[in-house]
């Protein structure tokens, strides 16, 4: 059911790869509830991945940006306001690879270079998403800015590596920033940390299939979907929530706050 809940807002939305990603869903629920916007994403995700379809499916255009590269960032925004015909009002940066993850290299002996390119590819990117946003004014009074991000910013998660840390500074930099374009532009900026799913992204990990049902076995309403995550982002993106800013927020059926399930004891025969 749709609320007309972006009625009029215009969008950016990073990191639609195929049907599974958390972005899809989130583009196919703003176009349900009003909203027009572009899509974006690597260029060399374009041969990969399946988002004219998606583009096709909610009338929107595709302009790929490398989102390490201010220049391709500088270009998005500028074309991104031309076809949408003014100031954007929300941003989706869903954007995460860890190369050290890939190669299933452990914590203790990560390659540094990797590191760096994790860093630039999943947190910094998100800095100059927004410094060019900001440079270019590119953002309206109470738009609202949304990063994905992951609960093993805050705790370790072994499997999770290098972009445990990335995470960390991701998150930081949406307070940092917030902070900052929230004095000058009224521009709130959040992180939904969200529970594990099904992508490209998270099957990726090793052990991942393992600890979504772990996750899910400890989280009183079960992890929550792309699509629950999808809707989340709306509500993050609409009027509703418009003194929300500079926060992380949970988005995992409970998960983060439970201690241990019921379920999970059964299933280690301690009850
Ligand atoms: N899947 C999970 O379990 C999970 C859980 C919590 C948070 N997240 C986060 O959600 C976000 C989206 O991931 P997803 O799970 O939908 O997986 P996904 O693989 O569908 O999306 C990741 C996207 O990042 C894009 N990308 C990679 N390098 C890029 C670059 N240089 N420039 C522009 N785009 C680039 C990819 O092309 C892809 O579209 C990520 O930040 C991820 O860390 C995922």
């Amino acid at each position: 059911m749709a609320y007309n809940l972006l009625k009029g807002k215009r969008g950016i939305i990073s990191g639609a790869l195929d049907e599974n990603s958390i972005a899809w869903k989130v583009a196919e629920k703003a176009h349900e509830e009003g909203a027009t916007f572009v899509l974006t994403n690597a260029p060399i995700a374009m041969r990969m991945g399946q988002i004219n379809a998606l583009a096709e499916k909610t009338g929107s255009l595709i302009i790929p940006a490398d989102a390490t590269n201010v220049e391709e960032l500088t270009h998005l925004f500028t074309q991104g306001q031309e076809v949408l015909g003014g100031k954007i009002d929300f941003l989706l940066h869903s954007i995460g690879m860890s190369v050290n993850i890939r190669k299933n290299i452990p914590y203790t002996e990560l390659n540094y270079d990797y590191f760096l390119k994790g860093i630039d590819v999943s947190a910094l990117s998100l800095h100059k998403m927004l410094a060019v946003a900001k440079k270019l004014d590119a953002i309206n009074e109470w738009g609202s800015v949304v990063a994905l991000t992951y609960a093993a910013a805050q705790r370790t998660y072994p499997f999770y590596t290098d972009m445990a840390d990335i995470k960390a500074m991701l998150e930081s930099i949406a307070r940092s920033f917030g902070y900052h374009y929230g004095v000058t532009k009224k521009v709130r900026i959040n992180t939904v940390s969200q529970s594990p799913t099904k992508t490209t992204a998270g099957t990726g990990i090793k052990g991942f299939g393992d600890f979504f049902d772990y996750a899910n076995a400890i989280a009183p309403l079960g992890n929550a979907t792309a699509e629950d995550c999808a809707n989340y982002c709306i509500t993050l993106f609409s009027d509703l929530t418009r003194m929300v800013t500079m926060q992380n927020l949970f988005h995992d059926g409970g998960y983060s706050s439970t201690g241990v399930s019921n379920t999970i004891m059964e299933k280690m025969g301690l009850e």
